[in-house]
């Protein structure tokens, strides 16, 4: 009994003094929640004024919009004065607020401003401030810097006025905002700026700013006073300056990339523990709609490019109706111009319509970018550009739906260059507009923190919605710009002030400069895996297959195409053979990389004959010769050699255990059995510690006869399978020979490893 008194009366004094602490300063009873209206001047539902939306509604704001659907005058803020209609627009709104004392009104931007705090916090320290009114501050005076001398010094914290957020009573905003008689392009800094500056009025209206970032953050300027600071249920700003957590974060003048980058975590748009709080915010379900949206998908070739073939095989399989697709192709290379024949020739049926610019129209990328974006714009039953580079592989056939279901004006699928921090977007900028690092670029690129991501530059592969080419990006020249990349124009474009002439307007010399006021969002998502962007670098297309090539530049490219299917299951699943003492087989090549490795052959053409004199090799004399080219006749020794390291020594290492092999060979070559030239080779041994044996084609289709033979264990394989190799001890046991063939030609590609 005792003791719960006890621990009643101890309970009691704490909440005492935690009230007393919550209320220093003032006997004042908090303001409710309800008491705050936010007002704010938007002329357009833009990228910006719904993220804004989208913060105020997470924290149940009561905002008022104002002057939506009116036509902006305030003039080009940002870059000149203006904003005098948003004061306006205020001063019309007060007149019928004027006479509610114990209202609070917060008059904020939209467009490039985001709440980080709910209405509590903000009416809290509104009243801990003790002034009727409270300008936002910065520390950049802005835009007469004359009127420097006229602020009263402060000790520490910001000294100038902003007036992209004011708090204060309904009756004394009002007392503000009704002195104005000026026009919409007037400057609203400058008004406020006058009245806060004289003495008189400071004092009557009891007006102050807010120093120290409390409620305001004004970014201009104070980008380095800033850091995230990540809670488990929000993400908020502090400034480490004031040591503060500011509720209303402004990217005024030139830093709303980096509010962008803010906006990607603040207040719930992303957090270590919950990851995406804001991804699945307006998708739209395909399969809930009657028909699939159409899809222009632009195509660049813009400069040799390997893997094209399977680049185009992935547009075909692509997990989205052909029906719907329409196939812009730009070729600028004329070594391409073969793929793009047979390209063209084997789906032009597929798709719902197909058109190919070549080389011949000698288009600048710029152009042919712009050319491809209009075909969009101009058909009004576009729904979506998708434009793609030939060095982009998508190995995710839901690519173009999982853009689509994601629902925004453009958006780009994440790649990168495999195993490397080179990707296709960009986290910030240098401020010459090219690319800086942002903090959280790395972890974006290697998926420690995956999302939608808003983000200043993108390239290579992304999806923009038709209604946009034709109401927002309506300039047809959009990858043009100076001396910028195509998509860096493109970017700038988007990130950057349109200026929209209205359309109906009869008179030209009238025409109103609409403003969409701080740019449309480009996204990236990593909320998926998508694919990788190649190499183009390095790549000698004086090959008759220059992929075979690729071994080194793009190593998961080649391994893709050249590595038979079932190459791994020899390591996971014992997927190998035995069919004669120490004889192993093992499936290595793909069909494509025997092909392609014969068509190199046979386009390099010189058969070496199979005779005994041999200038190509040590001695010159071959005591069992076969009819063959060796790889470095064709300028692939280095490649096969890392081939034999990369594919060949696992397997090595496997079958001989304890046996390291250097993966070191002189003789690589391929062989040509045919009736009439060589059709066998003689019992023999080789110079090796192992042979590899590699059937480059298919007996029964290619050729009739063939196979090998090992003396000592009276065993012969007569059916060789393509793509398969076999792996033998060189010399002593392995005496072996090359049965007939009896009809048709057959290839085999050797090495004679470890000498
Ligand atoms: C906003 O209001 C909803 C519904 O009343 C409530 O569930 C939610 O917790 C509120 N959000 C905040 C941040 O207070
Ligand atoms: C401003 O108003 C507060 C009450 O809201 C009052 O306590 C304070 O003294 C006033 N300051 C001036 C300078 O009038
Ligand atoms: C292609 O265009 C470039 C630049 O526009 C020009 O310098 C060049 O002469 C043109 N070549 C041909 C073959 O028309
Ligand atoms: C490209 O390959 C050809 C043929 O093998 C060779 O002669 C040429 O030197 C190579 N070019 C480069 C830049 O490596
Ligand atoms: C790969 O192995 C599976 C059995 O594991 C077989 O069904 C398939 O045909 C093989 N693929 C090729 C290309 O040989
Ligand atoms: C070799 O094997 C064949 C059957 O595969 C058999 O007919 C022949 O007698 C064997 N030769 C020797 C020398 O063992
Ligand atoms: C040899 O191959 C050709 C075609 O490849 C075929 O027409 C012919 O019948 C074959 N001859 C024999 C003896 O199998």
């Amino acid at each position: 009994m005792e003791y719960l008194k006890l621990f009643f009366l101890i309970c009691l004094s704490w909440a005492q003094i935690i009230s007393n602490v919550q209320s220093s300063d003032s006997n004042q009873q908090p303001i409710p929640a309800e008491k705050l209206l936010v007002l704010t001047v938007a002329t357009q539902e833009t990228d910006g004024f719904l993220r804004f939306m989208q913060s105020a509604n997470y924290f149940n704001y009561t905002i008022k919009v104002l002057g939506m659907g009116e036509e902006w005058r305030g003039g080009d803020v940002g870059r000149s004065i203006g904003g005098g209609q948003k004061v306006r627009l205020l001063k019309q709104a007060m007149e019928g607020l004027a006479d509610q004392e114990d209202l609070v009104v917060l008059s904020v931007d939209s467009y490039d401003l985001i709440f980080a705090g709910g209405p509590d916090e903000i009416l809290r320290k509104f009243q801990e401030a003790n002034h009727k009114v409270l300008f936002s501050a910065e520390g950049l005076i802005w835009p007469d810097k004359r009127l420097q001398d006229k602020y009263p010094a402060v000790r520490s914290g910001k000294r100038f006025l902003n007036s992209g957020g004011v708090i204060g009573y309904a009756p004394f905003v009002n007392q503000i905002v009704e002195q104005w008689n000026l026009h919409d392009n007037d400057d609203d800094q400058l008004f406020y700026t006058k009245i806060y500056l004289d003495p008189q009025q400071r004092e009557s209206l009891n007006m102050s700013l807010d120093h120290k970032c409390h409620i305001f953050q004004n970014l201009n300027g104070a980008i380095d006073e800033v850091l995230l600071k990540f809670g488990t249920e929000r993400v908020r700003v502090r400034n480490t300056v004031f040591d503060t957590l500011p509720v209303v974060i402004h990217g005024n003048a030139n830093t709303k990339i980096y509010l962008n980058y803010l906006g990607n975590y603040i207040p719930n748009a992303w957090n270590y523990e919950r990851g995406c709080g804001v991804c699945n915010h307006n998708m739209v379900d395909l399969s809930q709609l009657k028909e699939y949206p159409t899809v222009l998908v632009g195509v660049f070739i813009q400069q040799p490019t390997p893997f094209l073939s399977e680049f185009f095989h992935r547009l075909v399989t692509l997990d989205y109706p052909k029906d719907k697709l329409k196939i812009f192709v730009h070729n600028n290379e004329v070594y391409h111009e073969r793929h793009m024949q047979r390209f063209w020739e084997e789906s032009k049926d597929i798709f719902n319509s197909f058109k190919v610019v070549g080389p011949e129209e000698n288009l600048s990328q710029g152009e042919a970018r712009n050319m491809g974006m209009e075909l969009c714009r101009q058909d009004p039953g576009c729904d979506h550009y998708f434009s793609i580079d030939a060095d982009v592989m998508l190995t995710n056939k839901q690519t173009l739906k999982i853009l689509i279901e994601q629902n925004r004006k453009i958006i780009a699928p994440l790649v990168s260059r495999h195993g490397k921090l080179w990707s296709n977007f960009w986290g910030a900028l240098s401020l010459d507009g090219y690319y800086a690092r942002s903090e959280d670029y790395i972890d974006i690129v290697q998926s420690k923190r995956v999302g939608v991501w808003n983000i200043p530059y993108m390239a290579h592969v992304y999806l923009i919605k038709g209604e946009v080419l034709r109401n927002e990006l309506t300039e047809r020249n959009h990858f043009v710009l100076e001396k910028l990349d195509p998509d860096m124009a493109l970017s700038r474009h988007a990130r950057e002030l349109t200026n929209h002439r209205e359309k109906d307007s009869p008179n030209p010399e009238t025409f109103h400069m609409l403003r969409v006021p701080k740019g449309i969002f480009m996204y990236i998502t990593n909320r998926h895996e998508f694919g990788r962007l190649i190499s183009t670098a390095n790549f000698n297309t004086s090959h008759y297959n220059s992929d075979l090539w690729q071994i080194f530049e793009n190593p998961v490219d080649w391994k893709e195409k050249y590595i038979h299917p079932n190459y791994t299951q020899i390591f996971t699943e014992n997927y190998l053979e035995q069919p004669c003492p120490d004889v192993f087989w093992f499936p290595v090549f793909s069909e494509r990389a025997c092909d392609e490795l014969v068509e190199e052959m046979e386009h390099f053409g010189s058969w070496s004959g199979g005779q005994h004199e041999d200038k190509r090799i040590a001695g010159g004399y071959e005591t069992v010769p076969t009819d063959d080219i060796h790889m470095k006749q064709i300028g692939y020794e280095k490649e096969w050699l890392h081939f034999i390291r990369e594919f060949i020594s696992p397997v090595t290492l496997k079958v001989f255990s304890g046996y390291y092999t250097k993966g070191y060979a002189v003789m690589n070559f391929v062989v040509k059995y045919t009736p009439g030239r060589q059709s066998y080779l003689r019992p023999h041994h080789d110079s090796s510690t192992f042979t590899i044996n590699v059937a480059l084609n298919s007996k029964g289709i290619d050729f009739q006869g063939g196979g090998c033979r090992f003396h000592r264990y009276n065993c012969s394989i007569e059916s060789p399978r393509k793509g398969w190799s076999f792996m033998h001890p060189g010399r002593l046991t392995h005496l072996h020979e090359g049965l007939p063939t009896t009809n048709g030609t057959r290839y085999i590609a050797v090495s004679f490893i470890d000498p």
